[in-house]
């Protein structure tokens, strides 16, 4: 990915990267990329050139290498912390903030949800990361009447999922990256989708992340709470990714609901690749086939 990125003639910057848990010696945040020179195009990208790692490494579902781009400010760099999530698909985005919240009990999100989606809430699919952290919401969904899908990982791909016609999926809710989180919301922006994301403190390491990044993003000191320089507000799709356009592709890695994984034949390899776009609107699956 680092290697063809350079290919591209403009002038670009990595805005969410390998975060600092991961150690990768490249594409970090903040990083340049591209043979644009200064009068060159702009260009943002957010990446997670592994999104599912234990996925990957264990032969499980939904191994994904994915990154969104916008013009220059289109994303929002989010500091390696976890965030709250609700992604949704088109037919409930106009519940979010409203009948849809973040800190509301979830059996009401998911009954609201139900009547969007137009579904009895006993067929309501929700999709949630398997942790502990999770044990309440679990609790609360199932409570509800939903069904509730475990995932052991990519709670990006399950955004994705929430906004794909006939997934079968309705809703991905819980806690989980704050990259990831920026990544599916340009995508989810692409497919006419919507998101609800609040980054999460859980001590003080995560305050000190959050406010250094708010800082290299010029973000004044003391913002106050609920305005758009207030870095723990509820944010939605388009302040996680305001981008226009905005692009995203997904690559699969290992066999998934999303894409198929690498396929190594007799003679090379074969990519499938989701590419979403928001202007024009595009949706598309390539499949590429590449001698080794
Ligand atoms: P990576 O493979 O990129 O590390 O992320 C996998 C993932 O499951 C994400 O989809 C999710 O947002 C995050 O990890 C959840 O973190 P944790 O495993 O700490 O709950």
């Amino acid at each position: 990915m680092r290697r063809e990125l350079d290919r591209i003639p403009v002038r670009g910057r990595v805005v969410i990267g390998e975060g600092e848990r991961d150690r990768a010696p490249m594409l970090w945040t903040g990083e340049a990329f591209g043979r644009g020179d200064e009068a060159s195009f702009g260009l943002d990208i957010a990446v997670d050139p592994l999104e599912g790692t234990n996925l990957c490494a264990t032969g499980g579902p939904g191994a994904i290498a994915v990154l969104a781009a916008a013009p220059r400010g289109g994303l929002l760099t989010a500091p390696d912390v976890y965030m709250d999530k609700i992604a949704v698909g088109p037919r409930s985005r106009h519940l979010l903030g409203d009948a849809v919240r973040l800190r509301r009990d979830p059996g009401t999100n998911l009954r609201n949800l139900a009547a969007a989606e137009g579904v009895p809430v006993g067929e309501l699919v929700v999709v949630v990361l398997e942790r502990s952290r999770h044990a309440d919401l679990i609790a609360d969904a199932r409570r509800a009447g939903a069904r509730v899908r475990l995932i052991g990982d990519g709670d990006l791909s399950a955004a994705i999922l929430a906004a794909t016609p006939g997934s079968g999926v309705h809703v991905a809710m819980g806690s989980g990256g704050a990259p990831e989180g920026v990544i599916a919301a340009a995508a989810l922006r692409c497919m006419g989708g919507g998101m609800l994301g609040r980054l999460v403190v859980r001590d003080e390491a995560d305050q000190r992340r959050i406010e250094e990044v708010s800082r290299k993003a010029g973000m004044p000191a003391g913002r106050p709470a609920g305005t758009p320089a207030d870095p723990f507000r509820t944010m939605t799709a388009e302040e996680l990714a305001p981008g226009e356009p905005l692009r995203f592709c997904a690559a699969g890695v290992t066999d998934g609901p999303l894409v198929g994984g690498v396929r190594f034949g007799d003679r090379g390899l074969e990519t499938t690749t989701l590419t979403l776009g928001s202007d024009p609107p595009e949706m598309r699956r390539t499949v590429r086939r590449r001698l080794v």
